[in-house]
């Protein structure tokens, strides 16, 4: 469950903006505070650029959460993921979207804006945001996950 109030960062490329729009405004709406990296137009763009200030900015605790959409959102996952401490999930459905926050707690959605309609984008968006993580045998898998990911070297200058 993220309160309202909550600092929300959103990327997008090309194919994804105008989605990426449309969550904005309904987050507004509902008192979430927005951080948009942009992109801004149908032009041409890549997504790791977004992925990157998306999931930067969710890893240094600038944001609470992330939201980025691409044409699939596999690109975006794939980018943010990269990232220390980010659990970015791709959900094109609100019953995945439910379970990226329960089991998963995941810190970034990645929706696909050629795989659902921004009516539908924007109701997995709300079922992520209200969902509950359920801790216990999810934490237990989680902080396995954790312990992966702080047993890699982290290069130097990267959160
Ligand atoms: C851009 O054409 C497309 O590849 C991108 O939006 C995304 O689907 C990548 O995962």
């Amino acid at each position: 469950m993220i309160e309202k109030g909550a600092r929300i960062a959103l990327g997008a490329d090309h194919a994804g903006f105008q989605i990426k729009d449309r969550i904005k405004e309904t987050l507004q709406k509902q008192g979430y505070e927005v951080i948009d990296f942009g992109t801004h137009s149908e032009e041409s763009v890549d997504y790791p650029d977004y992925a990157r200030q998306v999931a930067q900015s969710v890893s240094q605790a600038e944001s609470d959460r992330g939201i980025l959409v691409c044409g699939t959102g596999l690109g975006m996952a794939v980018t943010a993921n990269k990232f220390r401490s980010i659990r970015a999930a791709t959900c094109n459905d609100t019953y995945t979207a439910h379970m990226a926050a329960e089991h998963t707690d995941a810190n970034i959605l990645c929706v696909g804006a050629r795989v659902v309609d921004a009516d539908h984008a924007v109701a997995i968006v709300a079922e992520w945001l209200k969902g509950k993580f359920g801790g216990g045998r999810h934490q237990r898998r989680i902080d396995k996950i954790t312990e992966i990911e702080r047993s890699l070297p982290v290069p130097a200058g990267k959160p």
